[in-house]
């Protein structure tokens, strides 16, 4: 395995010359951030329920103030956090390659608020509602946003009156056909994909660095320890996104100056 410094410069070097670039990122890009990961953030109120009490459909139907409370105060986490300077680094890293994507398994929102701007969300988003019987999109301005924790009642659709939940997947459903096509065509179509902080055991997300490697593409892992994904890549960078992606930046910006 090369050592972090040369895996910083062979990452460069595969980046220098790409033109299409999937970022691919996981849990622990958030949680470095402090985002606490799905079952972690069971604590407090929360700590009596499963998994199952909260993000599947059967249980919002059962309980749509218990899940939708849930949602509401993982929403409240997130909003608290201060996205850490990896994501800084791949808003920076945008500027350097015609056509970059971030292909994120993580519901958060953070890409997109500190300035990506080609962020497909394979898990849905927990800032973007829709009603649960006919899925029509319901605006975030009239959600509810509760300071206290536990239930919290969810708005009605106005056209179907159905109850309003998270656009988010939950266990047992479908990731979005939309945005899977989109990633999956992105991903055979990539000269270089970036994975960070997954570790490449959730399918279908888990296919993607494998399917990069089979059509070509350089794949470099970013992760402080190994993980399902390490076979599939050609250079492995092993440390915190944070540090990481920033250097990484920075030794291709001093490359192209040079
Ligand atoms: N920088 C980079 N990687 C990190 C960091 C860090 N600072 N900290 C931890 N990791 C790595 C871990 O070593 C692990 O390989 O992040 C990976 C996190 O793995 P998982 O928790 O399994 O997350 P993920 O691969 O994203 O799969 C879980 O499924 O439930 C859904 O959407 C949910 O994103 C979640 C996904």
């Amino acid at each position: 395995m090369l050592k972090t410094i040369d895996a910083l410069h062979a990452s460069a070097d595969a980046l220098r010359y790409a033109d299409r670039v999937v970022v691919a990122t996981g849990a622990g890009m958030s949680s470095e951030s402090g985002i606490p990961t799905f079952r972690d953030a069971l604590t407090g109120f929360w700590a009596r329920y499963d998994p199952e009490d909260l993000a599947t459909e059967a249980a919002f139907r059962r309980n749509p103030a218990r899940v939708f409370g849930w949602y509401a105060w993982r929403r409240r986490l997130i909003r608290q956090v201060v996205p850490h300077p990896g994501y800084h680094a791949l808003v920076q890293l945008e500027r350097h390659i015609p056509e970059l994507a971030i292909v994120t398994q993580n519901v958060d929102g953070l890409h997109r608020r500190v300035g990506s701007t080609r962020v497909l969300e394979l898990h849905g988003s927990l800032e973007r509602f829709s009603c649960v019987d006919a899925r029509h999109p319901f605006p975030h301005a009239l959600v509810p946003e509760p300071t206290g924790d536990g239930e919290c009642e969810p708005p009605r659709c106005p056209r179907c009156g159905s109850p309003v939940r998270p656009d988010v997947v939950w266990f047992g459903e479908l990731l979005p056909e939309r945005v899977m096509t989109e990633a999956w065509d992105l991903v055979a179509a990539s000269g270089v994909m970036l994975v960070v902080g997954t570790s490449g055991l959730v399918q279908p997300a888990a296919q993607l660095p494998f399917i990069a490697r089979d059509a070509g593409a350089t794949v470099i892992e970013v992760n402080p320890d190994p993980s399902a994904v390490s076979a599939a890549a050609h250079v492995t960078c092993r440390g915190p996104a944070g540090v990481v992606l920033p250097a990484l930046v920075a030794t291709l910006a001093e490359g192209i100056e040079r």
